[in-house]
C-alpha cells in the first residue's frame, strides 16, 4: 500500500476557557484526517503566529462566555484578517443558548451573528454548537451564575450534573464541510 496523499493542512485555532471547545476541534481534526487531511491544533492564548504558507485553511473556533467571545479572538482575527481572507476559512462558535432548536443554526444564534457584526472578516464557512455546562467544576459564583440563566431559559440547575449539548454528526459534518473547502 503507497502513502496516502496529504489533502491539505488545516491550522485549527481555538479560546477556550473549560476545555469543551478543544473537545469539539479534536472531532473536527479526526474527521478531516480520516479524510486525508493534516491538522493542527492551537491555542489562541499562546498568541499563535500565523505564517502563510504553513498551512493551506485555516479554522477558528471559540467558546462563549458571559455573552462573549474570548477578546483574544477579535484581536487575532483584526491583526490576521487578511492571512485569513487569503486562505480557505472557517468560524465557529461554542455556547449553551444553541441547544435550542430556534437558536443553533449560524443565522440564528445570537452570539454568532452578533460577533460577525463586530468583526470585519467574513468567514467562508460557519457553525454553531452547542456546549457542555460542568457544573461541579465551576467556582462558587459562576456556578449560580449559570444555574440562574439555566433556571430562567428552563435548563438543567442540578449543580451535581455535567451535562453535554453537543450534537457531534453536526461536528462532523463540519468537519467534512472543512475538508471539501
Ligand atoms: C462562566 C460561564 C459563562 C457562560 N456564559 C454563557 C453565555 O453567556 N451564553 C451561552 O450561551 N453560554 C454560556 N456559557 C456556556 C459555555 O459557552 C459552554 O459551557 C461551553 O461549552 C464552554 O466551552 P469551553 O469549555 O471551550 O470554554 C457559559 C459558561 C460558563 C462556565
Amino acid at each position: 500500500m503507497g502513502k496516502k496523499k496529504v489533502m491539505a493542512k488545516i491550522l485549527i485555532l481555538y479560546s477556550t476557557t473549560d476545555g469543551h471547545t478543544v473537545e469539539i476541534c479534536k472531532r473536527i481534526a479526526q474527521t478531516a484526517e480520516a479524510l486525508g487531511n493534516d491538522v493542527q491544533l492551537l491555542d489562541i492564548k499562546d498568541d499563535p503566529e500565523l505564517v502563510p504558507g504553513s498551512f493551506d485553511k485555516i479554522v477558528i473556533g471559540a467558546s462563549i462566555r458571559y455573552g462573549k467571545h474570548q477578546p483574544l479572538v477579535n484581536d487575532l482575527i483584526k491583526k490576521n484578517q487578511g492571512i485569513l481572507e487569503s486562505h480557505p476559512n472557517a468560524f465557529f462558535s461554542v455556547n449553551v443558548v444553541a441547544r435550542k432548536p430556534e437558536k443553533n443554526t449560524p443565522e440564528t444564534n445570537p452570539y454568532l451573528q452578533k460577533f460577525l457584526g463586530q468583526i470585519g472578516w467574513k468567514p467562508q464557512l460557519l457553525g454553531v454548537f452547542a456546549g457542555r455546562i460542568d457544573y461541579p467544576s465551576l467556582g462558587f459564583v459562576d456556578k449560580h451564575m449559570i444555574r440562574l440563566i439555566m433556571w430562567i431559559t428552563k435548563g438543567p440547575t442540578d449543580p451535581t450534573l455535567t451535562v453535554e449539548f453537543t450534537d457531534w454528526s453536526k461536528v462532523e459534518e463540519f468537519g467534512r464541510k472543512v475538508s471539501e473547502l
